[in-house]
């Protein structure tokens, strides 16, 4: 399998001397041989609190098992990584290449994405000794004084493959967990000034931030990891535009649901209100009303709506009709990152353990605030290729370029993202009546 020349090569930054070089080399192997380590040992920690019971089941054909997020990821590692390029290495197991394939048509046939639920077996305990047998053949890769800079590479595609799953075991997850009558918590929420009885301060008001808009560039470029969808960097031109400093909350949302919003059809796509029909939709996923009062399920269990946090669990549909009734619309994609880029991607994200989004603080530098980390941004772009897109190549071209049809981009990261995953450039998507993903709102105009 070959990758795209473009795509970064750790172990080429090594030193002029020839020394210096095989040092360079084995540090840039130990450096991912550590992150490898790093991000396997994160999806076991995420794993930890759950039966075995919990991790077995599928609440909807979009949402996987966490059992089989844990042995898909170490599919991906076994199948681009080990089998072609680890002398003699021996599939764990032969079946699995059918049982946790994704979506790679030229890898092979698989398991029905809808029927991943009925795989009690191989047992969760049988997965954790997979993972195991990949790490320590990884680990036996990692050492060899010669690993290829392509390799390293894929071993880097793999990581960010690994953290993506992380995002979605939390949503799968909770998918799942609001199924049960008991809306069992997942973990507690954290102490602190981020946990759920801290005292809150009312949301930052809501102001528009003007941009000049004018012939601008986006798309990644230079060092670094980036996902072949995220290439080339190109100019696009935008007309002047104003961004809002935060996201909607979800007292603005609410005052959208008891306007009326939900049952107005002239503030929605055609799409979107077939599909609020169709799937009863009277509030964000997640949410309930009673005596009044609204509450929201989080992975910490179902607790009062908090006014002050940014709305989420909203479809595209329902970001667009909110942006039409608030007399604003969605910012599209290459706004979004004209805004974004030079914003170092610090936010709030899966690592402080909330596992939902936090309220916005207000950013003293007048900038948006908060666009990386607590809820993806549904922007009004359709996901499609950049002039001049080039997917990987061999299997792995199927990452991202044959999906680029029908979804629609999602910038910044979420409160489920892994911190460090995320950039300017970052391009998530899904199909626009998805809503079990921490999605949101920000208004453009
Ligand atoms: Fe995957």
């Amino acid at each position: 399998m070959e990758l795209s020349a473009a795509m970064p090569s750790p172990s080429t930054e090594s030193a002029p001397t020839e020394r210096a070089d095989a040092r360079g080399v084995l540090e840039a192997h130990g450096a991912l041989a550590r992150r490898y380590r790093q991000v396997r040992e994160r999806t076991e920690r995420l794993l930890a609190p759950l039966s075995s019971e919990d991790c077995q089941v599928q609440s909807m054909p979009d949402a996987s098992p966490a059992k089989w997020h844990a042995a898909h990821t170490s599919w991906f590692f076994e199948t681009f990584v080990l089998a072609p390029r680890l002398a003699g290495y021996r599939a764990f197991d032969a079946s699995y290449a059918y049982l946790f394939n994704s979506y790679y048509d030229s890898v092979g046939p698989r398991v029905a994405r809808d029927r991943r639920g009925l795989l009690t077996r191989p047992a969760l305990a049988e997965v954790l000794r997979y993972r195991e047998h990949v790490d320590r053949h990884v680990a036996r890769l990692c050492a060899e004084a010669e690993l290829p800079p392509e390799l390293c590479d894929v071993l880097e595609v793999g990581l960010n493959h690994e953290e993506q799953h992380q995002e979605l075991f939390l949503t799968d997850l909770k998918h799942a967990l609001a199924q049960n009558p008991r809306e069992p918590a997942y973990a507690p929420a954290p102490e602190g000034p981020r946990g759920p009885r801290a005292p809150r301060a009312p949301a930052a008001p809501l102001a528009f931030v003007p941009y000049a808009g004018g012939l601008v560039e986006i798309g990644h470029a230079g060092a670094g990891f980036a996902f072949d969808n995220e290439r080339p960097r190109h100019r696009v031109f935008l007309e002047p535009f104003e961004l809002a400093s935060r996201a909607v909350t979800n007292a603005e949302f609410l005052e959208f649901v008891r306007a009326g919003g939900y049952a107005e059809p002239r503030l929605w796509l055609s799409d979107g209100w077939a599909e609020r029909e169709r799937g009863g939709w009277s509030a964000p996923l997640y949410w309930r009303e009673q005596d009044g009062e609204w509450s929201s399920f989080t992975l910490a269990g179902r607790r009062p709506l908090d006014p002050t946090e940014p709305v989420v669990h909203v479809s595209y549909y329902e970001a667009e009709a909110y942006a039409a009734w608030a007399g604003a619309r969605l910012p599209t994609e290459a706004e979004w990152e004209h805004a974004a880029s030079g914003v170092a991607p610090d936010g709030h994200f899966q690592d402080s353990g909330r596992y939902h989004p936090a309220p916005a603080a207000h950013d003293p530098s007048g900038r948006p605030a908060a666009l990386f980390g607590d809820v993806w941004e549904w922007t009004a772009s359709a996901y499609a290729a950049y002039p001049g897109f080039e997917p990987w190549r061999g299997s792995l071209g199927e990452y991202n370029g044959k999906f680029m049809a029908n979804q629609m981009v999602l910038r910044g990261g979420s409160c489920a993202s892994p911190a460090g995953h995320l950039r300017a450039s970052y391009r998530n998507f899904f199909h626009p009546h998805a809503r079990w993903q921490f999605s949101g709102v920000r208004l453009a105009r």
